[in-house]
């Protein structure tokens, strides 16, 4: 399987997974072969690109680290909560929904065990919110698992991340995508969207007050420059220090309204600058061994001027995962091969 991005998709390829919608619906199966309708039908609905199955990239697998089936039920259980009119009769069907969804995340990730992040989200811009708070959840958990977090713990940071943008629920789909500068006004009105998601947990369900307090916390800097209180260091609770990191990577990734993707590798960097400022320099180790900067399936340039596919990551050596050349069809691992020591990856082509 190798990852497509969609302005290289051609009429023939073969689907190497299924595509589906923020509301869980079934878009496109796997297996499906791509036709200039469905191409055009996928770009326009913002798909960055597609997982395509073909004969050069037999036997790659990319491996799941939460099943497809858990990441639909939770988009969806995170749109409905973002679009319901919250009354209280609701909130305690919500309340059991978004628990068992954590928790059918929490096992996945203990279960996969030393899984790597090592995919790229098929997100699209309209559904934005709902596949990035599934992303942070994702992530953060892995974090809080490679922590040696108990359950209870790794279920307050999973919840706090899952919601940590409710708040942006009261505020209106044009200030979230606008492309535009924001004026003093709506920037405001968007700094605070983490008290109008605490203020909101609080009133209508009942999770752990940590909860709460994480979703208030999530833009907060370590060194205090952050907001809404300007909190520092071991004052802001450890899940909001998680939530921070894996929700600016993964909004670093994604195509927006107002910016391109970040190569992966580039936003890596990014974080690594920020150890201590932006970010908890302990957050940040546990993460760089669980981040991939090139994921499996797809292709980099090389130093040398030639194509690969990535094929396997190493949690140490990030950057030299096994790779297999498209000219020469060679496998070559960057980490281990002494005649590859002098070739280095140069970019991630999505
Ligand atoms: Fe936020």
């Amino acid at each position: 399987m190798r990852y497509v991005p969609m302005n290289l998709a051609e009429p023939g390829m073969a689907l190497g997974q299924d595509v589906y919608d923020g509301n869980g619906q079934l878009l496109a199966a796997r297996h499906l072969i791509l036709d200039k309708e469905y191409i055009k039908a996928l770009l326009n609905l913002g798909f960055p690109g597609l997982y395509v199955d073909d004969e050069f990239t037999e036997g790659i697998r990319i491996q799941q680290i939460v099943s497809p089936q858990v990441r639909r039920e939770a988009i969806r259980g995170v749109r409905e909560l973002f679009i319901s009119n919250a009354c209280d009769e609701d909130s305690a069907a919500e309340e059991a929904r978004i628990k068992k969804l954590v928790l059918e995340v929490i096992e996945d990730i203990l279960r996969n065990g030393d899984a790597m992040y090592n995919m790229l989200d098929l997100k699209v811009y309209d559904d934005y919110t709902y596949f990035h708070s599934v992303n942070v959840a994702v992530l953060s958990a892995m974090m809080g698992a490679q922590m040696c977090m108990t359950k209870q713990e790794l279920t307050i940071l999973t919840t706090a991340a899952m919601l940590h943008d409710i708040g942006k629920k009261f505020l209106s789909t044009e200030l979230l995508n606008t492309p535009k500068l924001l004026d003093e006004k709506e920037k405001q009105e968007l700094l605070d969207h983490p008290r109008l998601g605490c203020d909101f947990l609080k009133q209508h369900f009942h999770f752990p007050s940590m909860v709460c307090l994480s979703v208030l916390e999530h833009h907060e800097w370590y060194n205090g420059e952050g907001y809404p209180l300007h909190k520092k260091g071991d004052d802001i609770s450890i899940y909001a220090r998680i939530i921070k990191l894996a929700d600016v990577f993964d909004a670093m990734c994604s195509k927006r309204p107002y910016h391109e993707p970040v190569q992966p590798a580039d936003v890596v960097e990014y974080i690594m600058g920020r150890m201590g400022s932006e970010f908890d320099p302990n957050v940040v180790t546990v993460f760089l061994n669980r981040i991939v900067a090139y994921p499996v399936g797809c292709e980099v340039e090389l130093s040398n001027g030639q194509h690969a596919i990535v094929m396997e990551n190493f949690s140490d050596f990030i950057l030299r995962p096994r790779i297999k050349i498209v000219e020469t069809e060679k496998i070559v691992n960057l980490m281990e091969d002494e005649d590859a020591r002098n070739i280095t990856i140069t970019k991630l082509l999505i």
